[in-house]
């Protein structure tokens, strides 16, 4: 029976009816709810069905004969006329260079660009990280405090794949604006009229990505645009536009996701300071710890699919042509996988079974580049930075959104010597 404690201790009572896609504020207690009592729902709100489990949401991901993820880059609330008016005017063909595409293209694209993201570029570019980590921290190690998403997270993962790209650091600026306007019309709730000024930075960001495939193909540098259109005249099967479709998705899920991580890892590991002692004590940890975080506190929660055909998920009738939400965020704490998930424990044997880089065909092709830069920058931090603590009084606003789950601001403080 139901105590009267328990159930004031617990606010939900009914999965479907209390899901609020949108906040990511702190989403985990409905996680635990809904795994344990409606593990896979429908939500008349976002017109989803909502999967909770971490093996029902492997099993969609194998399955992408039965599950494609030619919705994942959809509007989850759809464009309004006026926005897709300016779309059409501006030349907007862009959709999705792989996450959204389906076998037998995605196959194909993605071997090109799978070739073009091996160790080598990443060994590369592994000094470079450093330098550009240190860069940054020159900028406020003397001030003692500093909003660490805004003057760190931010940038940092920017800078690095622009060096990838080819890209001068001076753009950097517009394409974190068109990275999150794409979020915003992505995985936001904005009205039609809101939709308007990020419609025209779509325009914008698909002709530059455009304009960096004709670049290469009059002067191929040392980059990845280069290395694809090097490819391309040796005869791998990709059209200009489909090289500018990879350009497109990495200008946003190679920094992007990295900001995020970054962001939300430091403010875990500084609420549990225990841990960042011991990291800070023992830097060769970081890497190991690396899926911990990952695990604990992803930067994507929500991922997206749909079906091809009826089918069940998890003994639940799913319909031809119903739309997925898969809470990676809630796999990654079922405790059918991970033993007190809700705890962070940089200890974790079995850490790395997380999903928050996907699974199968469509699994993350910037993953040994995040966590590369994850790393270095963590290490750094604690290394010139020992004294490093969460400013007190600070209230954690995240943005509004479905699947990127990341506070608006970090303030940290540390001493000055
Ligand atoms: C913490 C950092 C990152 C996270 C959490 C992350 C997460 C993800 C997720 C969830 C997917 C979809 C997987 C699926 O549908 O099964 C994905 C795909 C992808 N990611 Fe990442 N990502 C990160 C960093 C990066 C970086 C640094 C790059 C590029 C430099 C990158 C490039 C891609 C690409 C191109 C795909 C599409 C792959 C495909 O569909 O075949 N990601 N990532």
């Amino acid at each position: 029976m139901t105590t009267i404690a328990a159930a004031k201790a617990c606010p939900f009572s009914d999965a479907a009816a209390d899901f609020d896609p949108f906040d990511l504020t702190d989403p985990f207690p409905f996680y635990a709810y809904a795994r344990e009592h409606a593990p896979v729902f429908y939500s008349e709100r976002l017109g989803y069905w909502v999967v909770t489990r971490h093996a029902d949401i492997k099993a969609v991901f194998e399955n992408w004969q039965l599950f494609s993820s030619e919705n994942a880059q959809a509007p989850i609330r759809p464009l309004g006329e006026p926005g897709r008016a300016i779309l059409r005017a501006g030349g907007f063909t862009a959709y999705s260079g792989l996450s959204a595409r389906i076998p037998p293209d995605h196959t194909r694209i993605r071997k090109v660009a799978q070739s073009c993201f091996g160790p080598r570029r990443f060994k590369a570019i592994e000094p470079q990280i450093h330098e550009i980590v240190n860069r940054e921290i020159d900028r406020f190690a003397h001030r003692g405090k500093a909003d660490f998403f805004r003057e760190f997270a931010y940038d940092v993962p920017a800078y690095v794949l622009f060096r990838l790209v080819g890209v001068p650091e001076a753009e950097v600026p517009k394409v974190k604006a068109w990275a999150v306007s794409r979020a915003l019309l992505t995985w936001g709730e904005l009205s039609d009229e809101e939709q308007i000024p990020h419609v025209h930075n779509m325009v914008e960001y698909w002709a530059y990505c455009r304009s960096l495939v004709a670049r290469a193909k009059a002067d191929p540098g040392d980059d990845l645009p280069g290395d694809m259109v090097r490819m391309q005249r040796d005869g791998a099967e990709i059209s200009d536009d489909e090289i500018a479709g990879v350009l497109y998705s990495v200008l946003f899920a190679g920094h992007e996701t990295t900001t995020t991580l970054l962001t939300n890892a430091l403010r875990e590991v500084l609420l549990h300071r225990d841990q960042w002692e011991r990291l800070k004590a023992d830097p060769d940890r970081w890497t190991a710890a690396t899926d911990e975080f990952l695990r604990f506190t992803p930067s994507i929660v929500a991922w997206r699919r749909r079906a091809l055909a009826d089918t069940e998920v998890g003994g639940v009738a799913i319909p031809r042509g119903a739309n997925l939400l898969l809470l990676l965020g809630s796999a990654n704490r079922d405790p059918d996988v991970f033993p007190d998930g809700d705890a962070l424990d940089i200890d974790r044997a079995n850490a790395r079974n997380h999903l928050s880089f996907g699974y199968g065909i469509h699994f993350c092709l910037g993953q040994q580049l995040a966590k590369l830069e994850f790393g270095i920058a963590m290490r750094e931090l604690a290394r010139r930075l020992p004294s490093l603590r969460l400013a007190p009084d600070q209230d954690f606003a995240f943005a509004h959104n479905t699947s990127f789950r990341v506070p608006t601001a970090l303030h940290i403080e540390w001493d000055v010597t």
